[in-house]
């Protein structure tokens, strides 16, 4: 049998990183960030991920672009495809023509959105199986997961986002593999509650607690998940489903609303993405 292929993760390192603006409820410029600390926090993850067989590539740090560390929202992936996010803040579309220039010179077709439509990549658009699950409402419009689920040919399944602090899709739902992930269930209404019981047979909840520190915001890699650290009930769940889990802590960037998942973005398919499995 042959070796499955080295996963590829974009991350950026976190030079420029900051509060410098608010725009989700994480976002507190008064609080500001420890240099220092981001920077061993964002190694720690880095150097976790090597250790767990991942080629890490890396994007330039640009001045002026804090959240250019949050590579989750670049784009989506499909294939060799890199669909360019379309930001809802002017303050963060500014980083689309790095990611673009990046994604080009690295082998990938550049598509784009129709204008006006906004869309933050995976940050919003996961898939689990064949499905692509699809957070709207605060970042991503609805119209616009419809349009990549013509453009590419996948079922699209949209979930409203009820709950601020929950304003990505990957802040409360990580698959795991095709038929399973975790979620956060006060982050749906009850109808995105009954959709994803209904399509993700095995469905793992995450306490409120574990939630709120970004538990749900974690970077599978085969059968191991990387995520926050202090998320016990998180770990216990995961070692029952036959995961491993490592903890690292990430606590400068959920400041500005991320964690392991916002500051990765996987170049060859999420684990649990159908086309993937596929080759
Ligand atoms: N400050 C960033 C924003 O509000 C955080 C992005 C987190 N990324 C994610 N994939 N959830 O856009």
């Amino acid at each position: 049998m042959s070796s499955p292929p080295q996963p590829r993760i974009l991350m950026c390192p976190p030079d420029h990183y900051g509060i410098e603006y608010e725009i989700n409820p994480w976002m507190n410029r008064s609080l500001g960030a420890v240099a220092a600390l981001a920077f061993r926090q964002w190694q720690q993850l880095h150097d976790t991920l090597v250790a767990l067989g991942v080629r890490v590539e890396r994007m330039t740090p640009q001045p002026g672009l804090p959240d250019l560390v949050f590579t989750a929202n670049a784009g989506l992936i499909f294939h060799n495809t890199f669909l360019s996010s379309r930001f809802r803040h002017e303050v963060r579309a500014r980083e689309s023509p790095h990611f673009d220039a990046w994604f080009a010179a690295n082998g990938f077709t550049v598509e784009h959105l129709p204008e006006k439509t906004f869309h933050e990549g995976a940050g919003d658009a996961l898939f689990c199986g064949e499905t692509l699950f699809a957070g709207y409402r605060t970042r991503s419009d609805a119209t616009a997961h419809q349009w990549v689920g013509e453009k590419f040919g996948v079922r699209v399944l949209p979930l409203e986002l009820v709950n601020p602090r929950f304003y990505h899709l990957d802040t409360c739902f990580c698959p795991l593999a095709p038929g399973a992930a975790l979620y956060f269930p006060d982050a749906f209404d009850t109808y995105g509650q009954r959709v994803l019981q209904t399509h993700v047979p095995k469905l793992i909840p995450v306490v409120e607690p574990e939630a709120h520190r970004f538990g749900c915001n974690a970077v599978v890699v085969g059968k191991t998940v990387v995520h926050n650290s202090r998320c016990p009930g998180l770990a216990a769940s995961l070692a029952q489903a036959g995961y491993r889990s490592i903890e690292v802590e990430l606590d400068e960037f959920l400041k500005a609303g991320g964690s392991a998942k916002c500051l990765t973005l996987r170049l060859d398919g999420e684990e649990a993405a159908g086309w993937k499995q596929k080759g």
